[in-house]
C-alpha cells in the first residue's frame, strides 16, 4: 500500500495518507505506520469510516489493548464501552436518560499522560472521532523528548534522580475517581511513583515523564519546594514551541505515544455532541537509563 507522510511542521505530529482501516494492513504498511509513529509521536489518519472491530484490529498492531478505565458512565451504573468491546472507552459529553454514555464531559482536560497513576501506564492510545462539535474540543500534544533535551541545567540536575507521585484520585477532567477522596496534603497523594525522566524502550531516547500537575509531589522535598520545582518543569514542558493542536473532523483517528507526549483537550459547548472511541495499548514500567 502506497502511503504519503505529511509532518505537521510543528514540534510533533504527522498525517499519514493512503490507509483504509476497514481492512487489515499488510506487514510493510504496519511497519511504515509504526516507524512514522515512533518518529513523529502522534499520527493523524483522516477520512476513516470504521467499526469498533476495525479500531481494535488496528490497535493490535501496536500491542495488546488494555480494558477501558472506569469512567463516569460506569460509576453511574452504565458500561463505559460499546457492547462487546470492553477495550474501547467512550469519551463523550452525551448523556442518555441523564447518565453519561462515556467519560470526560465537555470541560477542558488538562495536560496529562494517560494512566500514569498506575505502575505500568499504557504505551499509547488511539482516538477515533464519530461526532465532533463545530468548535472547541481540539486535542493538543506536547513533545516530551524536546522538553527533556532543552531542559535548563539547573532544572535537569534537580530532576535527574527524582521521582514524582502521579495522582490517581482525579481524572484529567477533574472528576474524582470512585473509591478516592479529595487530596488535601500532596505528601499523601495516592498513585504510582515514576522517575521524572524516562528512557523510551523502543527508541532509546530520553523524555520528561510528568503525568498530571494536580496533586503531584516529589517525595523527600518540602511541599513548597516540590511545588516550585514542578511548576517550573511544567511551564518548560508545555511551552507552545513544543506543542501541536488538532482540530477534529468526523472520521479522524489519532494515535499518540504516551511514553513521549503529554496531551490535553479544549472545552466545548455542552449543547454540542462529541463522541469519540478510544483504545489504550498495554505498556510497561517507566525507567530511566542515563546515557
Ligand atoms: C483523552 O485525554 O484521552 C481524550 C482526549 C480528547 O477527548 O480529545
Amino acid at each position: 500500500m502506497a502511503v504519503e507522510i505529511l509532518p505537521t511542521g510543528a514540534a510533533l505530529g504527522a498525517e499519514i495518507r493512503g490507509l483504509d482501516l476497514r481492512r487489515g494492513l499488510d506487514p510493510d504498511s504496519i511497519e511504515v505506520v509504526k516507524q512514522t509513529w515512533r518518529d513523529h509521536l502522534v499520527l493523524l489518519i483522516r477520512d476513516q469510516d470504521i467499526s469498533d472491530a476495525d479500531l481494535v484490529r488496528f490497535s493490535r498492531y501496536f500491542g495488546e489493548p488494555r480494558l477501558a478505565p472506569l469512567g463516569e458512565a460506569r460509576m453511574k451504573g452504565r458500561s463505559r464501552s460499546p457492547e462487546g468491546y470492553p477495550e474501547v472507552a467512550i469519551i463523550s459529553n452525551v448523556t442518555k436518560d441523564g447518565i453519561p454514555i462515556g467519560s470526560l464531559g465537555n470541560g477542558e482536560a488538562i495536560w496529562h499522560t494517560d494512566m500514569s497513576y498506575l505502575e505500568e501506564p499504557i504505551m499509547g492510545a488511539i482516538l477515533y472521532a464519530l461526532e465532533v462539535p463545530p468548535s472547541g474540543g481540539d486535542t493538543g500534544f506536547a513533545n516530551m523528548y524536546l522538553a527533556y533535551e532543552t531542559l535548563p541545567d539547573e532544572l535537569r540536575s534537580k530532576l535527574e534522580d527524582s521521582v514524582c507521585v502521579h495522582d490517581h484520585s482525579l481524572n484529567s477532567a477533574g472528576f474524582l475517581r470512585r473509591g478516592y477522596e479529595e487530596v488535601t496534603d500532596v505528601t499523601q497523594t495516592p498513585g504510582a511513583r515514576h522517575p521524572l525522566f524516562r528512557t523510551h524502550p523502543e527508541t532509546g531516547r530520553h523524555a520528561l515523564f510528568l503525568g498530571r500537575r494536580r496533586n503531584a509531589y516529589v517525595p523527600g522535598l518540602p511541599v513548597e519546594e516540590s511545588d516550585a520545582l514542578l511548576d517550573a518543569v511544567w511551564a518548560h514542558a508545555t511551552q507552545s514551541a513544543f506543542t501541536w493542536h488538532h482540530r477534529w473532523q468526523v472520521g479522524d483517528l489519532l494515535i499518540w505515544d504516551n511514553r513521549a507526549v503529554l496531551h490535553r483537550r479544549d472545552a466545548f459547548d455542552n449543547d454540542d455532541r462529541r463522541v469519540m472511541h478510544r483504545t489504550q495499548i498495554e505498556g510497561d514500567r517507566p525507567y530511566y537509563k542515563r546515557a
